[in-house]
């Protein structure tokens, strides 16, 4: 299959407020040499707990933001460079999707004008519209007679169905949906995941499905990139991510999610305090339980320990047994 996205050691830096003015400016990594990539009609999950990167790598891929370095090719060629009308049809194929409905959809205007304004602005002939307004309304299980309506008259689920409807308009190939379903109630999260599903195999897009439910990322995504302060720390099929994670921050996500002891169940991850004088070379160092001096001094990228298994650390890379494969327990 065709690669329809490829991330190449995309790096971005916000500048901090500084102290005082004779202070000398501060930069915050957000997103630090990050390649990852995405083919035809698959999906690629992110996970990472909160400000790891995951909303900032997003507005990279739509041109929000520009990266500081690195290349992002669309279908082969670089938004970050692309100008005119180039730039233009490469922010076409790439549609978000984000967390709370109600605030991303105008509520001032209606469904009809909702969905049909990305189809204004690129000039589709009126005629064409409507009828891709209907097919949109039948793609997303929404009836007929609600073009009328705003977006208060509906539910959270109906609202999140409008924004997809929206999102699908320009037939974008990729779609991005930043914890699409987080501010949903749980009964109806399965309903837009099963949508969501189902319009992949329909239209043939490809997903970035972000989200700090690993269990909804895992049943939609085919392979799963985790993040941690800024950086992909571990890359795998979803399959063998949740069989076998080989990163220390990777298995304290999933025992956070899977132990099913509610006495042992934490929220937040435990955090840890190592030696954090030794300027250790891995950004997770600090809080991880297998710190080791000698080998988490040492840089480390990511590098494939098994096939289409990537992870960033040196313990794992070099098949260390960590915690234990969870496929013996
Ligand atoms: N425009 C900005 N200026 C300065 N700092 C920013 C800016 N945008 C993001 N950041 C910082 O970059 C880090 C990453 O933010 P980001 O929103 O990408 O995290 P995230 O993984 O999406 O988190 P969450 O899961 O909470 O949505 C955060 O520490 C955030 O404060
Ligand atoms: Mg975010």
């Amino acid at each position: 299959m065709k690669k329809i996205l490829e991330i190449k050691n995309v790096s971005k830096k916000f500048a901090l407020r500084k102290d005082n003015f004779f202070s000398a400016r501060k930069f915050f990594t957000a997103v630090d040499n990050v390649s990852l990539s995405l083919k035809e009609n698959q999906t690629l999950g992110i996970v990472g707990e909160s400000g790891s990167g995951k909303t900032t790598l997003a507005k990279l891929i739509l041109d929000i933001e520009k990266p500081d370095s690195g290349e992002i090719l669309i279908d082969g060629k670089d938004i970050t460079r692309a100008k005119g009308k180039e730039l233009k049809e490469l922010r076409r194929q790439t549609q978000v999707i984000f967390q709370d409905p109600y605030s991303s959809l105008n509520p001032r205007m209606n469904v009809e004008n909702i969905i049909l304004e990305p189809l204004q602005i690129n000039k589709i002939i009126k005629q064409e519209q409507i009828k891709i307004l209907h097919s949109l309304l039948n793609s997303v299980g929404l009836p007929q007679n609600c073009l009328k309506k705003y977006p208060h008259e509906f539910s959270g689920g109906q609202r999140q169905r409008i924004a997809i409807a929206r999102a699908l308009a320009l037939k974008p190939k990729i779609i991005i949906a930043d914890e699409p379903i987080s501010s949903l109630d749980v009964s109806i999260q399965a309903q837009i995941l099963n949508l969501l599903k189902q319009i992949k195999d329909e239209m043939r897009v490809s997903y970035i499905f972000i989200s700090h439910d690993l269990s909804a990322v895992c049943h939609i995504s085919d392979k799963i990139a985790v993040m941690n302060k800024a950086a992909v720390v571990e890359l795998a099929p979803a399959e063998e991510l949740f069989k076998n994670p080989l990163h220390p921050y990777t298995q304290l996500l999933l025992n956070s999610v899977c132990d099913a002891d509610p006495e042992n169940k934490n929220d937040d991850i435990q955090i840890i305090q190592n030696d954090s004088n030794l300027s250790p070379s891995c950004a997770f160092a600090e809080r991880c339980p297998l710190y080791d001096q000698k080998h988490c001094l040492s840089e480390n990228n990511l590098s494939e320990v098994k096939k289409e298994h990537f992870v960033k650390c040196a313990l794992s890379s070099q098949k260390k047994a960590l915690y234990g494969d969870r496929n013996e327990n």
